[in-house]
């Protein structure tokens, strides 16, 4: 097999390879120190701030058309951006001309101390070439994921209602100098398109630290896949590092073994099957969120609208969120409550098997994957005609924020059937099946009694063991539960 030992991307329009230390830092620093592009800022690491925020498309990766989406370049690792055209802050405008943005920024006095800047300005170009309607609503919801701290925000929302609108009066001088535009011309992208199918394969003996080996594998399909982790069971498989970079950055996990699945074209696939919607272990949960439209699922598309910010979703998979395994993740008790299941390769014997989800969460932080095993797809019943989903996310503020407890419920209107899961009240996400059983309707009975509720609400009690933290203690959680529990069955329309 003919593999790669360098990863490539175009940055700004320029074709780069990059080979062996660099592959294993973050984007920004690469960009900062490497590339002397320091308009990227960095100032929390965690990808809350979106200082760092660039643009990426993947190119020649799934079946999509070349997309340019926000992300935050803290917490990706160069080896990840491998096929992907990267425009930063120094690639917006011309020299002798400024972007919309950039324009509008300055006019509404949109930048004080400038640290946040160059984040809004990119987070606001991503926007407008969306070619979507720019109001007030629209700048606020694709800017949560960028703090300031000096201007109140108001001038930055301003400069983006500006920017719309310098947008809007020369549409065609706009779209001639958008990024796709700019920076993906037909012969970039074939060079890209050819690299991607062939596997990466970098192995580094030198380690300065003197910590022995360190690898970064890409393989191409999954036979190539089930070798490599047969190989290097304890490897870690690299999503897109929006859980891995922040631990990273904080110098609690190294991300010295790792297998990347960016090169598996199948991984990126949404399909329709009689079961669900099967979604592949690349597909990022922006673009869950769009198949879920698509599919007229509303109210799951609804349930990612509190996920975490745009620049995160535009990066972060449906299948690390399920593998983090964390028990305040909000997309399990949406997957429970719907009853969905995983695809898992085995490395050990190299098959594929479906797991109910709900037989996937064994403890804290630990599911059915074995070492070596991958999950490589999720697949999600849709609602359908006569059936009603409700997500309930408590959280300390509305946007980008872990939640303290979370609930979704699965019910038929008729409530002959109901499933419900929680986040935020047990050692994992938690499928409250003794709940459901109280709650089955005896026949010829049409909805669930008071005494029948208060016995539910009572081993409700009895079963949730939510601990106490900066989130929220444990009796405010008990309280939590019981109320958003209550409140989503009392909203079940009755037809
Ligand atoms: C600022 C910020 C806000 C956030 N907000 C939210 C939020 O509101 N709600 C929420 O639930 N989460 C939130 N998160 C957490 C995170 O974004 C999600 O858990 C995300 O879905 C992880 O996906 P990823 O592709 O980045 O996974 P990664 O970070 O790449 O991986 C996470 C874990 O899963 C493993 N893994 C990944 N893919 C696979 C696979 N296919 N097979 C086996 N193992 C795999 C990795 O090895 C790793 O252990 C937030 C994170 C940040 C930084
Ligand atoms: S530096 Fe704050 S999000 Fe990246
Ligand atoms: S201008 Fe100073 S942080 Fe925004």
């Amino acid at each position: 097999m003919k593999t790669r030992d360098w990863v490539t991307f175009t940055l700004n329009g320029v074709v780069k390879e990059v080979r062996g230390e660099w592959i294993f830092k973050t984007l920004s620093d690469y960009l900062r120190y490497e590339r002397r592009l320091t308009g990227t800022k960095v100032v929390c690491a965690e990808g809350d701030c979106g200082a760092c925020t660039v643009l990426r498309s993947p190119v020649g990766l799934g079946s999509a058309k070349p997309r340019f989406e926000a992300i935050n370049s803290c917490i990706a690792l160069v080896g990840q951006m491998d096929g992907s055209a990267l425009v930063t802050i120094e690639g917006l405008g011309t020299l002798d001309r400024m972007n919309p943005v950039q324009e509008s920024m300055m006019k509404s006095h949109g930048s004080q101390c400038g640290y946040c800047t160059p984040g809004f300005v990119v987070a606001m170009t991503w926007m407008l070439e969306k070619g979507k309607l720019v109001d007030e609503r629209a700048v606020k919801n694709h800017t949560t994921g960028n703090l300031c701290r000096c201007t109140g925000y108001q001038p930055i929302v301003e400069a983006g209602l500006q920017a719309g609108k310098l947008r809007d009066q020369d549409p065609k001088a706009f779209e001639s100098q958008t990024t796709l535009k700019r920076y993906l011309p037909g012969t970039q992208k074939k060079e890209l398109e050819k690299a991607v199918k062939k596997p990466v394969q970098i192995v580094l003996k030198e380690d300065p630290l003197g910590l022995g080996l360190r690898y970064f594998y890409a393989p191409t399909t999954l036979k190539e896949l089930a070798w490599v982790r047969k190989k290097y069971p304890n490897s870690t498989i690299l999503g897109a590092s929006t859980d891995l970079g922040v631990v990273f950055n904080k110098g609690k996990r190294d991300l010295r073994h790792l297998v990347s699945l960016h090169l598996i074209q199948e991984l990126y696939a949404v399909k329709k099957t009689p079961k669900g919607l099967a979604v592949g272990a690349r597909v990022t949960l922006s673009d869950l969120r769009r198949a879920f439209e698509k599919e007229g699922a509303n109210a799951l598309a609804q349930s990612l609208d509190l996920f975490a910010s745009p620049q995160i979703k535009n990066s972060a998979t449906l299948s690390g969120n399920i593998a983090n395994a964390s028990p305040i993740g909000d997309t399990p008790p949406v997957l429970l409550a719907m009853g969905a299941d995983v695809l898992v390769l085995r490395s050990k014997t190299g098959k594929q098997e479906w797991i109910p989800l709900d037989r996937f969460f064994l403890g804290y932080r630990k599911t059915a994957l074995k070492p070596g095993d991958v999950l490589l797809k999720t697949r999600i019943p849709l609602p359908k005609k006569g059936e009603y989903f409700q997500f309930f996310k408590n959280s300390q503020r509305k946007d980008l924020d872990i939640s303290c407890v979370s609930c979704a419920v699965w019910s038929k209107a008729d409530r002959s059937a109901v499933r419900i899961a929680f986040g935020g009240v047990a050692a994992t996400p938690y499928r409250a099946k003794a709940i459901e059983k109280e709650l089955a309707l005896k026949k010829g009975q049409k909805t669930w009694s008071l005494p029948q509720l208060q016995s539910a609400m009572k081993t409700l009690q009895d079963q949730i063991q939510p601990v106490t933290d900066l989130r929220g203690s444990t009796a405010y959680r008990r309280i939590l539960a019981e109320g958003i529990l209550r409140k989503i069955l009392n909203e079940i329309p009755t037809s």
